[in-house]
């Protein structure tokens, strides 16, 4: 159950946080967030380090990664496969602990999401979103509410009672963004979430993501290789070096929202960290 809710105490229906609140203008500035108020973050690293294994034959996944993440802020983590990605995601959820430096969520509630919608199977989509209220102690009526409530907000209304296996893969990842929701998260960790999808579900579900996280205000920390899906959508892009996983630069998105992954402004960017990225891992032979 570590999988669905990281801390103790999780989400009573009534902290629960709207969903359905006014959506901040779509047309608005860029929001161009710097590097986090150090006084105010919603999640710190300073100096983190992660080292699996001891002697020759260590690896260290992550060395010396520190970043400040705003409240509300989009943050996406671009780097190579066996950069330590996922490795820094795991630390930030509380399932594995740094090998040094210090990492703090300050108490925040934090929920993760990975690339398999990992749904159980004998339950239905409502249960499946209820789950994380179940454990919380909420009562059934205000569950299923609240599961109605979320499964709206992904639009996925009237699909309560069908099985995971009835649903197209981007449906069970809406069902999984749902029962992250469920937990009421301040920090959304998604770990490649929509690598397994094709382009056009991908650009649908990037919209969905994109709304429910102006809806709700929820700190996103979203890990990707697919650089222009990076550009789509962070404020921010942070981008890690080849093993061991340092932050070699981080690049502000100011295009508009809302965006589309294949206009030009998002390409142009999207060139310039392909390029860095590329020149990373030329330099490590990888
Ligand atoms: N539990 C583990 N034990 C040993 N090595 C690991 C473990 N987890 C990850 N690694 C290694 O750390 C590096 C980073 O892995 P990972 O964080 O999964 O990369 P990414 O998600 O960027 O593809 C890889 O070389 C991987 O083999
Ligand atoms: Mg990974």
């Amino acid at each position: 159950m570590t999988l669905l809710d990281f801390r103790a105490g999780a989400a009573s229906a009534a902290s629960a946080k709207s969903l359905t609140g006014p959506a901040k203008s779509l047309t608005g500035p860029a929001r161009t967030i710097p590097d986090a108020d150090p006084d105010r973050p919603a999640v710190r690293l300073d100096a983190v380090s992660r080292r699996f294994g001891t002697g020759p034959t260590a690896v260290l996944a992550l060395d010396r990664v520190s970043l400040g993440i705003a409240p509300g802020e989009f943050t996406c983590i671009v780097g190579a496969s066996g950069c330590g990605k996922s490795t820094l995601l795991n630390l930030v959820a509380g399932l594995d602990a740094p090998s040094g430096g210090t990492l703090s969520t300050y108490d925040s509630r934090v929920a993760l999401m990975f690339q398999e919608a990992a749904l159980m199977p004998w339950l239905t989509v409502g249960e499946n979103v209820e789950l994380p209220l179940l454990l919380a102690g909420t009562g059934r009526g205000a569950r299923q509410r609240r599961a109605a409530e979320l499964l709206g907000a992904v639009r996925l209304d009237g699909c309560a009672d069908k099985r995971p296996h009835e649903l197209s893969g981007g449906m069970r990842q809406r069902v999984s963004l749902a029962r992250a929701l469920a937990q009421d998260a301040d920090v959304l960790l998604m770990d490649e979430p929509f690598g397994a999808l094709d382009a056009m579900t991908r650009d649908v579900l990037h919209d969905e993501l994109e709304r429910v996280w102006r809806e709700t205000g929820v700190t996103v920390l979203f890990v990707t290789h697919n650089v222009r899906e990076a550009v789509r959508l962070g404020d921010r892009i942070v981008l890690l070096s080849s093993r061991p996983g340092r932050v070699v630069a981080g690049f502000q998105v100011p295009v508009a929202r809302p965006r589309r992954i294949d206009s030009a402004e998002v390409a142009e960017l999207a060139a310039t960290v392909t390029d860095a990225l590329r020149e990373e891992v030329r330099r490590h032979g990888r």
